[in-house]
């Protein structure tokens, strides 16, 4: 009996101890792995020497498990300051503005390296970013344009879809502006900085901020995120095409397109500018103040001849969708059935949309075939109205007539009660 309380005492204490052993090696084994000098320490330090556990742990690069290390070299390991950051152990020092491209770089161009983590990621920003005006001064010696850190952050890296990413379509033209709208920054340059300003006004902000709408463009969607323009856009300016599709085929084919271009005038841009872009009416075409024709066209000119019938054919256009609506609506309020007509209707409209994204060819006889189309059944559905207002009228004499034959027939009525009672 003793022999065996004995033996089960020596087990349990083996027990014991095992486990207080597996216990304080797997403390030291996470101790060493997770051991980060830098952090501990920089974490107490004051601004710019601080960096703290809060802001590094939503980066990126820490949760994908690089360390400060990573980037600056060093010895993590070390608590003595002069280890740590020794040059034996590879510490770069102060990260110069001009030497962040390089070090983001160094692995950000490594498709190898990078796949790992993420294949679908891009490799080409430390090739394309030289292209751009950032890096081209930069390489000049520009200390004040944008390097990779300006536009990411530093420390609190997000993956771009993240919407609290510094580089997130909805925040990135803040980011733009940090610079750009500063006039007092941009002081020893011959740009505006009213690019913000104007694209906060702009069709796309509204689509883009307002509406939520991501297929709009922000800032780099048109000026490219790292090269000098978007992938497969030769110049800026020609970026519209890629998502106005359809006015950009009829402007391909007109001879704007070759007189702007051999004046070196940016397209698109020359009509409806860069940045502050609206929405487009008729008076467009006018020569009120909205009109842009007239700033190259004389009056009386050929051109500005098919101007006005262009503008003339469109207000047509819209004046009979508008009568043919006005009287349908009158019909339907008096209960007629219309609604083939309503249908109709939306044909009309198409047609006039279309004809003003004709307009880009700017010629008369290609426009005239939208305008035809849709005069022609606006004329119909004006018909059907006014046929609807016919019928009703003839069902009110109809009413009116039996009105007073039920009248008549009452008054008899009454006569003949009158006589039998007298
Ligand atoms: C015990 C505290 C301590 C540890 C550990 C430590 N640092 Fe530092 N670090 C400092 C102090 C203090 C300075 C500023 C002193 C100076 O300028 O020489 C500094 C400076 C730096 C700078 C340069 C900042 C500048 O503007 O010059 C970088 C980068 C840096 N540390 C990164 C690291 C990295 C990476 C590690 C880990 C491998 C690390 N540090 C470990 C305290 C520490
Ligand atoms: C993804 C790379 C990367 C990682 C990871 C990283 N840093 Fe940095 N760090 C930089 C770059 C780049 C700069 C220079 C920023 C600039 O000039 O825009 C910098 C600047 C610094 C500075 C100098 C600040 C100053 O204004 O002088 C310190 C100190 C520093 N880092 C410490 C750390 C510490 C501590 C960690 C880990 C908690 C860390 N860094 C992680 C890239 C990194
Ligand atoms: C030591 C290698 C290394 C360095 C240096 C480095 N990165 Fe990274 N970076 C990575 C890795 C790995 C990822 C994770 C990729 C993934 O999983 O999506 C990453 C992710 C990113 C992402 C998010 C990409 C995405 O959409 O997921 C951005 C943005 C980024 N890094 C910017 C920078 C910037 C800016 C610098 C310089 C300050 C820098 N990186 C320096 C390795 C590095
Ligand atoms: C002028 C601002 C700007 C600069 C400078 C800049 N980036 Fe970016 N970066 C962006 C924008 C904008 C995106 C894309 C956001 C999106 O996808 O909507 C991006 C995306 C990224 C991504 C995600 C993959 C990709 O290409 O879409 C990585 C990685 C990255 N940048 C690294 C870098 C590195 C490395 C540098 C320096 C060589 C750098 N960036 C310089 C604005 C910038
Ligand atoms: C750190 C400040 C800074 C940030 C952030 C910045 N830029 Fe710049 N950018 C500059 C400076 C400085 C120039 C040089 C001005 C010049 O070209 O004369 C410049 C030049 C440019 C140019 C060329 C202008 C020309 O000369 O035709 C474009 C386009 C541009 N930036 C777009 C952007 C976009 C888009 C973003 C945001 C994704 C951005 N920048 C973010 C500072 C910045
Ligand atoms: C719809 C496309 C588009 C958007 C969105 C856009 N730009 Fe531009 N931007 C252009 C075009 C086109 C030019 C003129 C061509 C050129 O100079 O390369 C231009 C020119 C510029 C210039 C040169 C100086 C100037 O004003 O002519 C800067 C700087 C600039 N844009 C910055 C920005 C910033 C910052 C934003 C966001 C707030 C922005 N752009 C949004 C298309 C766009
Ligand atoms: C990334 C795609 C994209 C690019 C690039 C782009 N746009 Fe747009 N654009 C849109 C979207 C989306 C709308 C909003 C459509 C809507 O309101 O239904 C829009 C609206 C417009 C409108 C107003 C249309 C209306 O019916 O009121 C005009 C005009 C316009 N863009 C012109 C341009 C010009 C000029 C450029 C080049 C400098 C350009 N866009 C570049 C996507 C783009
Ligand atoms: C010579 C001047 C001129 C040029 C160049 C020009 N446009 Fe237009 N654009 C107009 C006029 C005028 C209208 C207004 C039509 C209307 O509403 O009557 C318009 C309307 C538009 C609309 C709105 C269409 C709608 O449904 O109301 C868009 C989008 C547009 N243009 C895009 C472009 C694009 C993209 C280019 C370049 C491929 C371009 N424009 C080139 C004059 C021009
Ligand atoms: C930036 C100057 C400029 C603006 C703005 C401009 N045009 Fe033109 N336009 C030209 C030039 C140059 C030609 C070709 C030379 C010529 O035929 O006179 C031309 C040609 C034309 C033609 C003849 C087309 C052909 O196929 O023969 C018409 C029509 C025309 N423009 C109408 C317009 C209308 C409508 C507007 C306004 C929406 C407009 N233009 C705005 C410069 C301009």
């Amino acid at each position: 009996m003793a022999i065996l309380r004995n033996k089960l005492r020596r087990f349990s204490a083996a027990c014991y101890f095992g486990l207080v052993g597996f216990v304080v090696l797997a403390a030291c084994l996470s101790y060493g792995q997770t051991k980060n000098t830098c952090l501990d320490c920089h974490s107490a330090l004051p601004d710019p020497l601080g960096v703290s556990q809060e802001k590094f742990s939503q980066d990126i690069h820490s949760q994908k498990g690089l360390t400060c290390a990573s980037c600056h070299g060093g010895d993590p390991s070390s608590d003595d300051p002069d280890k740590a950051m020794s040059r034996k152990a590879g510490w770069k020092g102060k990260i110069d503005h001009k030497q962040v491209p390089q070090l983001c770089g160094s692995c950000h161009s490594d498709p190898a390296y990078i796949r790992q983590f993420n294949p679908s990621l891009r490799t080409d920003q430390l090739s394309q970013y030289p292209t751009s005006v950032h890096g081209k001064r930069l390489a000049a010696g520009d200390r004040n344009v944008a390097v990779c850190t300006d536009c990411h952050s530093v420390h609190d890296i997000r993956a771009p879809s993240d919407p609290r990413s510094t580089v997130n379509p909805v925040n990135v033209a803040n980011t733009c502006a940090r610079c750009h709208a500063d006039a007092d920054y941009m002081k020893g340059y011959s740009i505006p900085t009213d690019q913000f300003a104007k694209y906060s006004t702009s069709v796309h902000h509204e689509a883009l901020a307002v509406r939520g709408d991501l297929s709009a463009p922000t800032c780099p969607t048109c000026h490219g995120n790292h090269g000098a323009a978007p992938p497969g856009v030769d110049r800026v300016e020609n970026v519209c095409s890629n998502c106005h599709t359809f006015q950009a085929q009829m402007y391909e084919k007109s001879t704007h397109k070759t007189a702007f271009e051999s004046a070196s005038l940016p397209g698109c841009v020359v009509c409806h500018s860069n940045h502050g872009i609206g929405h487009p009416t008729d008076a467009k075409l006018g020569t009120g103040p909205d009109g842009v024709c007239m700033r190259c066209h004389a009056p009386g000119d050929r051109c500005d001849q098919d101007r006005a019938r262009l503008q003339d054919s469109l207000s047509q256009l819209d004046g009979a969708i508008k009568s043919a609506d006005q009287i349908l609506g009158v019909a339907e309020s008096f209960g007629m059935e219309v609604s083939e007509a309503r249908l109709g209707q939306d044909q009309a409209r198409d047609s006039l949309t279309k004809a003003r994204v004709t307009i880009h060819s700017f010629r008369k006889d290609l426009v005239d075939q939208d305008i035809q189309a849709g005069l022609k059944v606006a004329a119909k559905d004006l018909q059907a109205g006014n046929e609807a207002m016919v019928e009703r009228n003839r069902r009110r004499v109809g009413l009116g007539i039996s009105l007073i034959a039920v009248g008549i027939v009452m008054a008899g009525l009454w006569l003949y009660i009158k006589k039998i009672e007298s």
